[in-house]
């Protein structure tokens, strides 16, 4: 850990263990044998990803998409661009994203039109983390949500402070 940083345990990996036991129970009873592509939002979605696709059935597919937001500024603006897209023919497939955290909401906005325009049958998002305090887009919510959170900024299980921390198998809050 860099001197001067912190990570206070805010979620800790039981019951992240327990939450996504959970997460995938409600999708397997939604989606039944239903074929389901996992497109998961790198970098930070990658940890959730392999620990909730074990949790699935055999039906599961998986795919990756990468959005990043640019623009000034450390916060997402709205102005969102793809620099890695799914290498599968995601026409006529039902597409659950999955995320590490919805924060102001403008990348899941963004990824959601994408994918609209690329005719799915579906997109469905599942979040392990949702800080609703921060959203300036309201239709961006999760369909299946780990926690929410206060408006606190967080590491681990994939999520990252400059590219640090995405490793930590709990989540916590960054003290600088
Ligand atoms: P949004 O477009 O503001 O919803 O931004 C979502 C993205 O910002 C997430 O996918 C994360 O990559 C990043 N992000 C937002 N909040 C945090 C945080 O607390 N810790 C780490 N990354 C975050
Ligand atoms: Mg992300």
């Amino acid at each position: 850990m860099t001197p001067g940083e912190t990570v206070e345990p805010l979620i800790s990996a039981e019951q992240i263990e327990t939450r996504l036991q959970g997460l995938a129970d409600e999708i397997i009873r939604d989606y039944g044998e239903k074929p389901i592509i996992l497109l998961c939002a790198l970098t930070g979605g990658v940890i959730f990803l392999a620990d909730l696709s074990r949790k699935l059935g055999n039906n599961t597919t998986i795919d990756f998409v990468r959005a990043s937001s640019y623009g000034d500024g450390t916060v997402s603006n709205g102005k969102v661009r793809l620099d890695c897209h799914p290498k599968l023919d995601l026409a006529s497939k039902d597409v659950l994203v999955v995320e590490d955290i919805i924060d102001t909401g403008h990348t899941l906005a963004y990824l959601k039109k994408y994918l609209e325009d690329m005719n799915v049958a579906s997109v469905r998002v599942c979040a392990l983390l949702d800080k609703p305090s921060r959203r300036e887009v309201p239709e961006a919510q999760a369909d299946y949500l780990g926690f929410s959170i206060p408006d606190e900024f967080v590491v681990g299980y994939g999520l990252d402070y400059a590219q640090r921390y995405r490793n930590l198998p709990y989540v916590g809050i960054l003290k600088l």
